[in-house]
């Protein structure tokens, strides 16, 4: 009996071609995709960060939905030629085959398919990093999959998802990576919203400050996703996951701010109608006001003693002296409960949203990956 035909070799012969192996001198490659607000704060970052003789990957190209652009060794004049690209009806996704293990993949888009294909990408030994929230924040399976391929062959790096590198994520990790329970998590997870209810002040029409936002990049670049209550819902999913909690979207009862012509408008509509948003937030506004109550847009879960889980997203009149009043600008304030602090929660604070913050987050990940060897996880 030939070696070819024994059962092994068969099984060889049907097993998918293993991808390329770096060669053990070959420095590792990154690969950015999106050209935007996070996408271009990341390159300039990513350029100081290499003058000041940091290792880092090599940049091997720039991509957006238009196309893609080799890097012959200046980051800025491919993220220029990237974004100046024209636009393309239907270019085809990012070409990731030169790629090897152990090279990197930074997703700055907002896109489902880009994320979809998180999972495949860690399973070739492509460690991802990721802005992009609807990877570990998308549908649970998507999540579960990419939480087992996690430290396998390749590293998943998702600070900037929530909080924008603020150590929120961390602690819920380190919490129960020491034996506790995570009972409950409530704050503001979004910079924008944060930013808009601490500016409103019920004269200015409300609609002003979203064009404002959304000019100085806070908002996501449909602002619809920050006011509909999904952007913090993915948060809370993001979170409750990595507190052992396999959340869903539909778990997650959101009040959405969005009148119903805005939340159906097409997306080039959507400016002309952020005016709907203007009467039913005053009412709200004047309301809290004889309470003397301040709004804020609140995410929160919390698990009882049998593990069910309460998610809720949505705008609350609180007390001035509420916690959750604290703070201002694009702060996140987040209140965790868990075992060790129990009465008395552990709350972190700091800027949640900007392409800066949500750049460097990206950057801290590349730099720990750059240190990372299989099997240390
Ligand atoms: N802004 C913040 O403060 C902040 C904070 C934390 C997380 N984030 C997250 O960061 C991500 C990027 O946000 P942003 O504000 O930079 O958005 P943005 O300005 O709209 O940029 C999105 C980029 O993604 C590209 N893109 C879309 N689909 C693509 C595809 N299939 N393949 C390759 N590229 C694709 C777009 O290409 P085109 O240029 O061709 O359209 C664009 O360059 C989002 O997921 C957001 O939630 C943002």
């Amino acid at each position: 009996v030939s070696a070819l035909a024994s059962p092994l070799a068969q099984l060889l012969r049907a097993a998918p071609k293993p991808h390329t192996r770096r060669a053990a001198t070959q420095v590792a490659r990154l690969v950015l995709l999106g050209t935007g607000t996070v996408g271009s704060a990341f390159v300039a970052r990513y350029q100081r960060l290499r003058d000041a003789q940091r290792a880092l990957p090599s940049l091997h190209s720039v991509a957006n939905a238009r196309g893609q652009v080799a890097c012959a060794g200046d980051a800025s004049a491919a993220l220029q030629a990237a974004v100046s690209m024209p636009r393309r009806p239907a270019a085809g996704g990012p070409d990731l085959s030169a790629l090897a293990a152990g090279d990197v993949v930074v997703d700055a888009t907002a896109s489902d398919a880009i994320a979809a294909r998180h999972p495949h990408w860690l399973a070739r030994g492509l460690h991802v990093v990721t802005a992009n929230k609807r990877g570990n924040g998308g549908e649970l399976a998507r999540a579960q999959a990419i939480a087992r391929l996690h430290g396998r062959a390749a590293l998943y790096g998702d600070s900037a998802t929530v909080g924008a590198g603020l150590p929120l994520l961390q602690a819920v990790r380190a919490l129960v990576a020491g034996g506790d329970r995570i009972h409950a998590v409530e704050g503001l997870l979004s910079g924008s919203m944060g930013w808009l209810f601490d500016r409103y002040d019920g004269m200015r029409l409300f609609s002003g400050f979203v064009r404002e936002a959304r000019a100085a990049g806070y908002t996501e670049p449909d602002p619809r996703l920050d006011l509909g209550g999904e952007d913090v819902m993915r948060k809370l999913l993001i979170l409750a996951r990595a507190a052992g909690i396999p959340l869903e979207a539909r778990d997650v009862a959101i009040e959405s701010l969005l009148p119903a012509s805005l939340a159906h408008a097409a997306t080039d509509a959507v400016d002309a109608q952020l005016g709907a948003l203007d009467a039913p937030l005053r009412e709200r506004y004047q309301q809290a006001w004889r309470d003397g109550a301040r709004l804020r847009f609140v995410g929160s879960f919390e698990r009882d003693a049998s593990g069910a889980c309460r998610a809720k997203v949505g705008l609350r009149a609180l007390p001035a002296t509420h916690p959750l009043c604290g703070g201002s600008g694009t702060d996140n304030r987040v209140a965790i409960r868990s075992c060790r602090y129990l009465d008395q929660p552990l709350v972190i604070q700091g800027p949640g949203a900007g392409a800066e913050v949500t750049a460097a987050a990206l950057l801290d990940d590349v730099l720990r990956i750059a240190d990372w060897m299989p099997g240390e996880a």
